[in-house]
């Protein structure tokens, strides 16, 4: 099993998107964006599917036109999108830098292969060079597996955010 994850680490690449990988980037949001509000318990979900908006093509090209932005697509030999992640410089009134990154998603079969440690090292690097002192990422509670990734990649929890149904 081992062997064929490194395989297919090595062989994925990861560049910065272009307009062209807009499409599909949105594709794997709407893919995200179920598999998350799957996680979530009915009355939490009703709230969630009001504020999150769809990422339509249009805004994943201009998320990937903004230069406060690192939007990364992970892709096999063919050139098939296998996943994505998107991360925002901000900036404190001190000038303080930090990467928020937003979304990091690699497509069911291409999972547990090392592509999204992959989409995290260059995020991290890329983010860096933007002149990010830290990176943070925001996780529901209950996304037991992206808790483990983070966790296991040196990320520490902070801040817990919590909900009531009112
Ligand atoms: C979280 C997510 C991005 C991780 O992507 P991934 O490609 O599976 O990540 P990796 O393969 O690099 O690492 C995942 C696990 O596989 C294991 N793994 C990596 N390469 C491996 C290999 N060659 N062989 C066997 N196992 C391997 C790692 O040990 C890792 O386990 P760990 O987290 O306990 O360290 C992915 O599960 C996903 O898209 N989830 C749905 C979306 C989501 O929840 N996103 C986060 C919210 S923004």
């Amino acid at each position: 099993m081992k062997s064929v994850g490194s395989k297919e680490k090595s062989k994925t690449r990861v560049t910065l998107a272009g307009p062209d990988d807009a499409i599909s980037i949105a594709r794997m949001c709407q893919e995200l964006r179920e598999y998350e509000l799957s996680l979530l318990p009915k009355w939490a979900k009703r709230i969630q599917e009001h504020w999150e908006k769809g990422a339509t093509p249009e805004k994943i090209a201009r998320m990937i036109a903004d230069p406060s932005r690192v939007v990364l697509i992970a892709k096999d030999p063919d050139g098939g999108a296998t996943g994505f992640l998107s991360a925002r410089v901000t900036v404190a009134q001190d000038g303080f830098k930090e990467g928020e990154i937003e979304t990091i998603f690699v497509k069911k079969d291409h999972r547990k292969k090392g592509v999204g440690t992959l989409l995290l090292k260059e995020a991290e690097t890329r983010l860096k060079e933007k002149g990010c002192s830290a990176a943070s990422v925001i996780v529901y509670s209950n996304n037991s597996k992206a808790r483990q990734f983070y966790l296991s990649r040196g990320y520490s929890p902070l801040i817990e955010s919590f909900k009531k149904n009112l």
